[in-house]
């Protein structure tokens, strides 16, 4: 029987995860408990996962360390690879959304140069500069992206939004919604073909839950 890598993000897509694979017959009770150990075996399914950092899931998918991998939109939207994204897993919803104090509602087309303060530097940058065509300054910051209009590094924001609890405890408001994010199951698209049967029938099982 074929071996399945997977590679799983480490955090908050993580608990969902595992419930997805044990309800699809897989045996998790070492992926529940699994300290700091970072390859953790099904050895009677002949399954392999990987524990790794969200936004490293599709890049180990990309280059087919693992073969499939479940992780949040926003990952693939900011990482761009080049890989199949066969499900949306519809937990873990989300909005991206550009953010800022309620008085800049009406004042973003008025600043030459609206500095950015995100997480996400390629979102930011697709959907300022691509879709509304305008130019930016990107601030690439890598957590409490919120700070950075309240102190006066950027005028806004660009971040995940998930129950708003954030940014209404910082006085902030969702000024535009960008895209909508939910968790996706990912595959490599030679696995797709090398080791099709096993990956189809998880699929299958998988899609029963949603
Ligand atoms: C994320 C995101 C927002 C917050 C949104 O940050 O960047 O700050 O969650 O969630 P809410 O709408 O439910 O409040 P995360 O918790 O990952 O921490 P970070 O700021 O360190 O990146």
């Amino acid at each position: 029987m074929k071996l399945l890598n997977i590679a799983l993000s480490k955090g908050r897509l993580s608990d969902l995860s595992i419930e997805l694979f044990e309800n699809a017959g897989v045996d998790t009770s070492e992926l529940k408990d699994c300290g700091r150990k970072l390859i953790i075996e099904d050895t009677k399914n002949n399954i392999r996962f990987f524990m790794v950092k969200p936004g490293d899931v599709p890049t180990y998918v990309e280059y087919g360390a693992a073969d499939m991998g479940i992780v949040g939109k926003d990952t693939l939207l900011e990482e761009g690879r080049n890989l199949y994204e066969v499900l949306d897993l519809g937990f873990a919803k989300c909005k991206m959304a550009v953010a800022g104090p309620p008085e800049m509602k009406d004042k973003l087309d008025r600043f030459d140069r609206l500095r950015i303060g995100t997480k996400y530097p390629g979102i930011a940058k697709k959907y300022f500069e691509g879709t509304k065509g305008r130019q930016i300054e990107v601030i690439t910051l890598s957590g409490s992206v919120e700070l950075a209009p309240l102190v006066g590094l950027s005028e806004v924001i660009v971040d995940i939004v998930e129950s708003g609890r954030t940014l209404k405890e910082n006085g902030l408001v969702v000024l535009e919604e960008i895209a909508d994010i939910s968790a996706r199951l990912i595959v490599n698209r030679v696995s797709m073909k090398m080791k099709n049967e096993k990956i189809s029938k998880l699929i299958a099982d998988i899609k029963k839950q949603l």
